[in-house]
Formats: C-alpha cells, structure tokens, sequence
C-alpha cells in the first residue's frame, strides 16, 4: 500500500494564529492542507474564502486539498484555484451537471475531488467515476470539526475501493471527519489513502506533533501490512 496522506484540517485551529498552525502541521510531516470553505447554505456556518486561502498558500509549499461545503462550486472554482488551490473538491449533491464541474476543475489546472455526504449513495459519482482524482467521503454530518464517525462510513469507502479496483482505477479516497488515533488504521484498511485530520490535530489535549505522530504510528502497521 502507498503512504496514507494525512490532510490535517483548520476547523478546530487557533485561527487567529493560522501561519503558525500551518507551520507546525508541516514540521509535522503534514502531506496536504485540508481548507474548509463553507457557504452558510450548503452547511449552516461561515467559515472563509479564496482570500483566506491565497494569505496560507503564501506561508506554505504544502499541496491545498480545497474542501467545497458550497452551493453552485462552478461559479467559485476559477477563484479558488487562483487563490493556489491543488485539489478542488466539490459536494455531488449541488453539482447539477457534475462531469463539466470536473471538466471545469481539470482545465484549471487542479486535481478533481468529489464530495459525498453521509446520506448520498456511491451511485450518484458512478457515471464519472474514470475522471475523478479523488473521492472524498465524508464520514460525519458537514459543517463543523469534533464528530464523532458514523460508523457505516467504513463499509461504504470498503464498497467504494471495491468498485473502483473493479474499473482498474487508483483513485485516491480521502475520508473527512471523524478521523482519530483510534480508527485511523481501520479507515486505511477500508481503503481510504488520504486521512483528514482535524479535531485530531488540533485540540486543547496534545501538541501538534505528539498528535501527528500518534496518527502515523497508528497507520504504520496497516502500511507494513500491505
Ligand atoms: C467538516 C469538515 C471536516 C472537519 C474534520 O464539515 O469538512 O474537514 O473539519 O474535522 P474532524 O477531524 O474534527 O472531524
Ligand atoms: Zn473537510
């Protein structure tokens, strides 16, 4: 099995001291940023934009995961990689046309993510599945940090590496929310190869780096293992 990624996410951060959260999930071994943009719409909070993006992607050469919570992606998408997005994410369930979204993502120059949120069936990606990068599966309601799993999401990213194996596709499957040192090493085992890392992370309990170091220690069997 390749290194899982862990894709540490700012929810639960100190906010008012960003560049130095970045800093330390990277001196921590962090493979990408996840960035929760989140619209008051598709999900009920706020949280920032392409501006606030732009300012992190200034402090850092880590790859941006960009992980839409928005209604109508496709009016955004143009900025967003502007502002140095790497991977564009966007929800499946507010995609009315969802294979010229990833048409979209790909022309401007970004690796395409594909959002399902607990309640919305493997199905609804199927017919686009061969031009999807990345298949992010959520394993809590969207909207805020500190959820626990649902535990059904396991046996859905199982299917889902199942299917794709299946059409002889390598699509990367990121599980976001519920993540912790405890099912870490069950979700990779599932299949999932990038692991968001929030609440996880970043909490009040453990520096960044004892975190960060529990979570690999955590997948390093699963890694050995295959
Ligand atoms: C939830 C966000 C997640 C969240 C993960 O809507 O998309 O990225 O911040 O946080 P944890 O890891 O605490 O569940
Ligand atoms: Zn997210």
């Amino acid at each position: 099995m390749p290194a899982i990624k862990i894709a540490p996410s700012f929810l639960t951060a100190d906010l008012g001291r960003i560049a130095d959260e970045v800093r330390a999930v990277e001196a921590a071994g962090a493979d990408y940023l996840h960035l929760d943009v989140m619209d008051g719409h598709f999900v009920p909070p706020i949280s920032f934009g392409a501006i606030v993006i732009e300012a992190i992607n200034k402090v850092t050469d880590l790859p941006l995961d960009v992980h839409l919570m928005i209604e109508q992606p496709e009016r955004q998408l143009e900025s967003f990689a502007a502002a140095g997005a790497d991977i564009l994410n966007v929800h499946a369930e507010v995609c009315d046309d969802l294979p010229a979204i990833i048409a979209q993502i790909k022309a401007l120059g970004c690796r395409a993510g594909v959002g399902l949120n607990p309640e919305t069936a493997i199905s609804a990606i199927a017919a686009s599945m061969e031009e999807i990068d990345q298949v992010l599966v959520m394993g809590v309601h969207p909207g805020w940090g500190g959820q626990a799993l649902i535990p059904e999401t396991i046996e859905k990213i199982r299917d889902l590496r199942a299917r794709l194996n299946e059409r002889g596709l390598g699509t990367d499957i990121e599980i976001d929310g519920g993540v912790k040192v405890h099912n870490a090493a069950e979700c990779a085992a599932a299949g999932a190869n990038v692991l968001v890392a929030g609440s996880v992370v970043f909490n009040d309990n453990a520096s960044v780096a004892d975190s960060m170091r529990d979570l690999r220690e955590a997948l390093a069997a699963v890694e050995r293992e295959a």
